[in-house]
């Protein structure tokens, strides 16, 4: 089943032009096709709303602190099983784990920290579709569900 997922290259990565087009190299290597693409630069509300499930946390502030630190980007990917396949390319959230458990992942190979580990992945067909809306509300996701 085809599906849509949302992916961000985060602000560390972003800042390294070389290393964002290797990695959408690697995304169309993997027969993501690339719906919908854009740079963007969120001021600390922003942040704030999209991980708002996250306020309360120890590392929300860390977490806010980075996605505002400087522009990143959002894609809508598309491929079928869109949503397991790229949270299986980019790996666990933790970069020095995933370089013990899962080498070839994008956050083994690019990720610093658990917090600046440079990518995110919806995790569930619901989350999909809410973050889709937040980032691309200008999307027609009902027209793509009919078309599929
Ligand atoms: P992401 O998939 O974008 O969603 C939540 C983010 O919180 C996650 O990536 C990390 O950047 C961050 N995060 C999750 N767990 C931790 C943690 N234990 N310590 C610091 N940051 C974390």
């Amino acid at each position: 089943l085809t599906q849509l997922t949302l992916a961000l290259l985060k602000p560390d990565l972003t800042a390294n032009s070389l290393k964002v087009s290797k990695v959408l190299g690697h995304i169309q290597q993997n027969d993501f096709n690339i719906v919908a693409h854009k740079k963007l630069l969120w001021s600390k509300n922003d942040a704030e709303a999209f991980y708002g499930e996250h306020r309360g946390k120890f590392f929300f502030e860390r977490l806010c602190g980075y996605m505002t630190s400087g522009h990143f980007h959002a894609l809508i990917l598309e491929k079928p099983n869109a949503i397991p396949e790229w949270r299986s390319l980019i790996g666990p959230t933790h970069p020095p784990r995933a370089r013990i458990n899962a080498p070839d992942t994008l956050r083994s190979l690019y990720g610093m920290t658990d917090t600046r580990n440079s990518f995110h992945g919806s995790d569930a067909v619901s989350s999909a579709k809410e973050e889709i809306r937040f980032f691309f509300p200008e999307y027609d996701f009902e027209k793509w569900e009919q078309q599929t």
